[in-house]
């Protein structure tokens, strides 16, 4: 009898957890379920910085909901799966691990006595209770008081929505913390954690507002704090995070708190560490908070709350239409063949690859912090476009073109608003990186027949990246984050670059990586010239793109190499950015024809490629190096590129919190992986090709919202045959190993004949035994 009884209180709580389950993994998508968020977080392993935080939020959306288990900053994300408190739940707009956040929220559940600073205030939690999913996240912590508090989340675009479950714990509580102490720091080696975290001068104070109204049930408010206000020229002055929290249950108590003090009772307080709170009657179990955030105000805040999760709205109704919106783009390529841990990695990358840029619009208004005003329109931010050039953008093109006009259309408001297009725009500008590249996306997106933004707005303002210097452009250096300085756009124009052809190293920090960048983006506004029939332009810049990149290629040492502005050679080791002088000399992705004749020809070159892999010069974890295994297939070794790239998916990716060797960069690492798992990758983004590698799974079907028909990409045996023997696209058979965007973006069939043998096919610089 107690044995069944026993037996049936299993099967009841079973059922239970399977239909909650069974909720949560509603509508029914294997491509979501193959989604990790933990990989790429980086965790405890030194330097691996991947930075991604297993947040819950729709494809691009505007904020991202995580669990808080650190205080973030520049080089600090919010989560690090090796921390065992939990703080609270960050509604984050960090975009990458290297750019500092910007307007947050934080939601805090406690019970008993009110507890607001960082540090008294965490809860530990059991690992193993953690679900984290794309649109759902759980937790259960250990409240101070004791009892334990159960955290649920989920967001859309513009909410959070967060359900806490109260169990033998004191008087329940949830706090919204506006502002903290924020860190700021341009010097790299200030951000260290934590000499960053704990150095005093680098502390700074924002002061926000908190506004309660206990009659709606809301707690609102305003973040002012931008840890990148200290770099590039836009001040942004009235720029912060809103926010406006709303429950379901009515207040038993409530106050603000500053600096640890509380204050019951009190409705309105304005300053820096500050933080709003209310307290609910003692038998409150549960308790569903949603948190509307905005850049525009408050109300607008309360707005998107009641438009995008009114009233009334379950957890798992949020959970299942953030799931919806992930399901709608991933299930756009099923993949067969391979193992669960490849579909994993390749279904998380996808995943990364369709965060960032993130919307900044609501309602079709955006606050634009270039001339700090409210406009009609589309906007993103989180542009991190010296990386995203190469192949994330290109990802993004093919499968959510729809995203693509509005963000083309964004860059152009802020040329408008700012004067010049984007480098790497989070809020505003902050100069970091180097190149024009946003000249590159829209020469892609225009070659790649996107339409729906103003071409000659475009054309006018990728030629003022080209013409137009920066201010003071001979006296100021544009080192990485330097502090109170202008645009810093192509610094070293003026100086020598349009006169003799490269970037002067005694002027301009990086200015071997610059003069290579330049050339390119020169190409890139060639490329949109010819398209416009602009044939003098075209002619004038396609001939500093292909001059510039050799003016810096010291035979002697066969290597390329920055000048100084009288033209003697700088150094090996001097001008380079998140690369070396390896990588950098394979760096002219949009004249590889002459970089391998430069080099003393195919066989020189084949050898020089495989000195670069074989010594360990090739840096995955750094995008200079992202396009090298593929120049083996454009000098006629096909086969030993399919060998390299093979390798340097196994070496940089997997499963783990560790699995990204370098920073996600705001999806490039991730896109990378995709394209490779596909089979290609646009080495030169413009041109409109891409280049042959080696096909990570059996097949491949992708509905390519373009497309009336599927493209499907079969490769049988893939996965343990990494040498291609032959292609063909729609029955014929491809001789160069180069597909053009049209044979793609159509559908249609592209079949690979695999081999566990290297091949002769594209590699004919190679003598086969
Ligand atoms: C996570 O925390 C560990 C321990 O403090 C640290 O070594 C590691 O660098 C952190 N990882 C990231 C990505 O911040
Ligand atoms: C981590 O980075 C620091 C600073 O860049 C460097 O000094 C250190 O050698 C790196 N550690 C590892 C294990 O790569
Ligand atoms: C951070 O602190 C360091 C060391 O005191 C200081 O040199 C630097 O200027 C500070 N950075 C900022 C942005 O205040
Ligand atoms: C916060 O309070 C501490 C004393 O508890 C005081 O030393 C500190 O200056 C205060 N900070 C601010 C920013 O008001
Ligand atoms: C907070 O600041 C706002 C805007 O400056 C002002 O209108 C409001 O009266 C202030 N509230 C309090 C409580 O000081
Ligand atoms: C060229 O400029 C560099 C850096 O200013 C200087 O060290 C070098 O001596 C100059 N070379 C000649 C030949 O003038
Ligand atoms: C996963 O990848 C990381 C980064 O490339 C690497 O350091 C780690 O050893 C790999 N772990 C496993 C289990 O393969
Ligand atoms: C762009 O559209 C034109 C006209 O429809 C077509 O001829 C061309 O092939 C398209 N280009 C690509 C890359 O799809």
């Amino acid at each position: 009898m107690l044995v069944s009884a026993v037996a049936l209180i299993i099967v009841a709580i079973f059922t239970t957890y399977l239909r909650k389950d069974s909720v949560l993994r509603d509508p029914k998508s294997k491509a979501v379920d193959a989604v990790d968020p933990i990989i790429g977080n980086g965790g405890d392993t030194p330097n691996t910085s991947g930075g991604m935080i297993p947040s819950t939020a729709p494809p691009f959306a505007m904020t991202r909901w995580v669990a808080q288990t650190r205080e973030n900053f520049v080089s600090m994300t919010p989560y690090n799966v090796s921390d065992t408190y939990i703080h609270g739940f960050q509604g984050t707009h960090q975009p990458a691990i290297w750019m500092g956040e910007s307007g947050h929220v934080v939601v805090v559940p406690g019970a008993g006595t009110v507890r607001a600073e960082f540090a008294k205030r965490g809860m530990s939690f059991d690992r193993a209770s953690e679900v984290r999913m794309p649109s759902y996240y759980r937790a259960e912590m250990v409240a101070v008081e004791g009892g334990k508090i159960i955290a649920e989340q989920s967001a859309t675009s513009r909410v959070g929505h967060l359900r806490f479950t109260f169990r033998d714990t004191s008087t329940p509580y949830v706090l919204l913390e506006a502002t903290r102490k924020s860190v700021v720091a341009s010097n790299t080696s200030d951000l260290t954690y934590p000499a960053g975290a704990i150095n005093p001068s680098n502390w700074t104070y924002p002061a926000g507002r908190i506004l309660i109204d206990s009659s709606r049930r809301e707690i609102c408010g305003s973040n002012p704090e931008r840890q990148d206000f200290i770099l590039g020229p836009n001040p942004a002055p009235s720029f912060a995070g809103h926010f406006c929290a709303r429950f379901d249950r009515s207040f038993l108590a409530y106050g603000t708190n500053q600096n640890g003090s509380t204050h019951a009772g009190e409705a309105a307080r304005n300053g820096s560490l500050l933080a709003g709170y209310a307290m609910f009657a003692p038998d409150t179990q549960v308790l569903d908070v949603r948190v509307g955030v905005s850049f525009i105000s408050v109300d607008q805040a309360r707005h998107n709350l009641d438009s995008e999760v009114p009233d009334g709205t379950s957890l798992e109704a949020t959970a299942r239409r953030t799931r919806a919106a992930w399901a709608e783009k991933l299930d756009r390529i099923e993949v067969e063949g391979g193992s669960d841990e490849l579909k994993t990695v390749f279904y998380t990358s996808v995943f990364h690859a369709l965060q960032y840029p993130y919307e900044q619009s609501e309602d079709g208004r955006y606050y634009s912090g270039y001339d700090d005003s409210v406009h009609n329109g589309e906007s993103y931010t989180g542009y991190s476009i010296w990386d995203t050039y190469r192949a994330a953008w290109a990802f993004q093109i093919l499968l959510a073109p729809e995203r693509v006009s509005g963000m083309v259309q964004s860059m152009l408001q802020d040329y408008k608003e700012g004067g010049w297009l984007p480098m790497w725009k989070n809020i505003v500008e902050t100069n970091i990186m180097v190149g024009t590249h946003a000249d590159s996306l829209i020469a892609e997106a225009v070659v790649k027949n996107i339409t729906g933004f103003d071409v000659d707005l475009a054309y006018a303002a990728i030629y003022k990246d080209a013409t137009v210097p920066p201010e003071h452009d001979d006296t100021i250096s544009y080192y990485d984050r330097e502090q109170g300085v202008g645009y810093e756009v192509r610094a070293g124009l003026s100086t020598v670059y349009a006169q003799n052809g490269w970037v002067a190293a005694d002027i301009h920090s990086e200015s071997g990586s610059r003069t290579l960048d330049y050339a390119y983006d020169d190409y890139a506004l060639a490329v949109l010239a010819d398209h416009l029939g602009k044939a003098d332009d075209a002619a004038l810049f396609r001939k500093r793109a292909m001059g510039a990149p050799f003016m810096i290629f010291n035979e002697e040492t066969g290597f390329m190499e920055a000048r100084f502005r009288n033209g003697s050679w700088a150094g090996q080791e001097e001008g380079w950015t998140e690369g070396d002088m390896w990588a950098y000399s394979f760096d002219v992705i949009h004249a590889v024809d002459d970089l391998i004749r430069v080099r003393g020809g195919p066989q020189a070159f084949v050898r020089n490629l495989d000195e670069h892999f074989d010594k360990g010069h090739n840096d995955h974890a750094n995008e200079p190096s992202h396009h090298i295994p593929y120049l083996y297939a454009l000098a006629g070794a096909a086969s030993k590129g399919q060998e390299r790239i093979r390798e340097v998916a196994r070496e940089n990716y997997n499963t783990t919190a560790a699995g990204l060797s370098g920073n996600e960069d705001c999806g490039q690492m991730s896109a990378w992986f995709v394209f490779s798992a596909l089979g290609f990758y646009p080495v030169n983004p413009v041109s409109g090709e891409y280049i042959v590698g080696t096909p990570f799974f059996d097949k491949v079907t992708i509905r390519l919202p373009t497309a009336q028909a599927l493209l499907v990409i079969s490769a049988p045996g893939a996965t343990s045959k990494p040498y291609v023997k032959s292609v063909t696209v729609n029955g014929e058979r491809l001789e160069r190993p180069v597909l053009r965007h049209d044979q793609i973006v159509n559908g249609g069939n592209i079949v690979f004949e695999m081999s566990d043998k290297p091949q002769p096919w594209a590699s004919e610089t190679l003598t086969l035994q």
